[in-house]
């Protein structure tokens, strides 16, 4: 490749480029064994092994305790938006949702098909610009568990703490910022999210349970659906997506050898910090979606003085390496993505791009 692209994609998204280039040089023999990863049984030791470092790796980042079970699932994030209601929440139950943001919104209308899915705050009517504090959340009485996003995609909107149920089950879609910073995993009783961000590629689904909450789930459960058969399973209660679960590995690797999950986090706010000041130092010209405090790490979203002068900052931005920065096509406008493995380099070359459009633009 002669050109460097920058590569802004919500996801999937940017990789490591050492890990793809290790992937790479294994790639037809894994470790010397004659095969690709690709192609040998998901019972053989080789997986096995990959399997159980995968594993080890996220529970070491992420500071998992024992009481927890990690899961490389299929079905994508959409599917545990199903499969969290069809497991805890019966017909006549009630479950809380914390909405800030369209995926939020989806994981609602989903568990409205098993039982009550009750919206106790939302923030779509102020077009999904903040979170919630903790004091402004009252849960129902009786409720089977509490459902938040920690960081929207699309509104570029991100939770700056662990949501507390107040001793209910606290359920969160943290797709788009897992592995972003340290979470207070003991705070939560389930955590998903679908890879193809800062994990690895698409394909694969990160659950981290709770043992009490795999206690609950129903007997008669549909096996792919049922996290205990899958727990019990090491996750392998059909073929896995052995070719994801193996580049997992990798990344979990590359990231402890780069100082773990604090020193991400201390990345991660100063690229944010670098195109956050561009936006409000723009006169204007830049508008920041999201509120100041709800400001996302990791999808920086804003918009231009008018949709064609965003379609053009798009195109021009595309022909100077800087790819994937249209909006989701549901809210239009600008969105950055800067994941993990989105260098530094890459965000200020798009603050100089910025500067040097607005400045014909304007
Ligand atoms: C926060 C969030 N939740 C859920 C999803 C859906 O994920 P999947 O495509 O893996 O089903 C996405 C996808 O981008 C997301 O960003």
């Amino acid at each position: 490749m002669s050109e460097k692209i920058y590569n802004f994609s919500a996801g999937p998204a940017v990789l490591p480029s050492s890990v793809l280039e290790k992937a790479q040089s294994e790639l037809l023999s894994l470790n010397g064994i004659g095969m690709s990863v690709m192609e040998i049984s998901h019972r053989s030791k080789p997986f096995e092994a990959i399997l159980e470092s995968a594993i080890g790796g996220i529970r070491e980042l992420l500071q998992i305790p024992g009481n927890y079970q990690i899961l490389f699932l299929q079905g994508g994030a959409s599917l545990q938006f199903s499969m969290i209601p069809l497991n805890f929440l019966g017909a006549d139950e009630t479950a809380d949702y914390v909405v800030t943001g369209t995926w939020g919104k989806k994981a609602v209308k989903e568990a409205k098909r098993c039982g009550n899915a009750n919206t106790i705050f939302s923030t779509a009517e102020t077009n999904f610009k903040s979170v919630p504090t903790q004091d402004e959340l009252s849960f129902s009485d009786n409720a089977k568990y509490v459902h938040y996003t920690s960081n929207e995609t699309i509104e570029g909107v991100e939770f700056k703490y662990d949501l507390d149920g107040k001793g209910l089950p606290v359920v969160c879609d943290a797709s788009s910022n897992i592995l972003s910073k340290p979470v207070d995993i003991e705070k939560h009783a389930l955590i998903y999210a679908g890879a193809q961000k800062n994990i690895g590629p698409s394909g694969v689904t990160l659950v981290i349970i709770r043992d009490d909450l795999i206690a609950q789930v129903p007997e008669n459960q549909h096996s792919m659906l049922d996290y205990r058969l899958l727990a019990e399973n090491d996750s392998m209660l059909n073929t896995p997506n052995t070719w994801g679960i193996y580049i997992i590995n990798l990344v979990c690797e590359h990231i402890k050898g780069h100082g773990g999950l604090g020193a991400m986090e201390k990345k991660n706010e100063e690229k944010a910090q670098i195109l956050y000041d561009a936006i409000d130092g723009s006169d204007g010209f830049y508008r920041g979606h999201a509120n100041k405090e709800a400001r996302s790490l990791m999808n920086v979203t804003y918009r231009l003085p008018s949709e064609e002068l965003e379609k053009q900052f798009a195109t021009e931005a595309t022909a100077q390496g800087l790819d994937g920065l249209k909006g989701h096509r549901s809210v239009g406008g600008i969105r950055a993505s800067i994941y993990n493995a989105f260098p530094k380099e890459g965000v200020e070359a798009l603050v100089e791009f910025m500067k040097n459009f607005a400045q014909k633009n304007e």
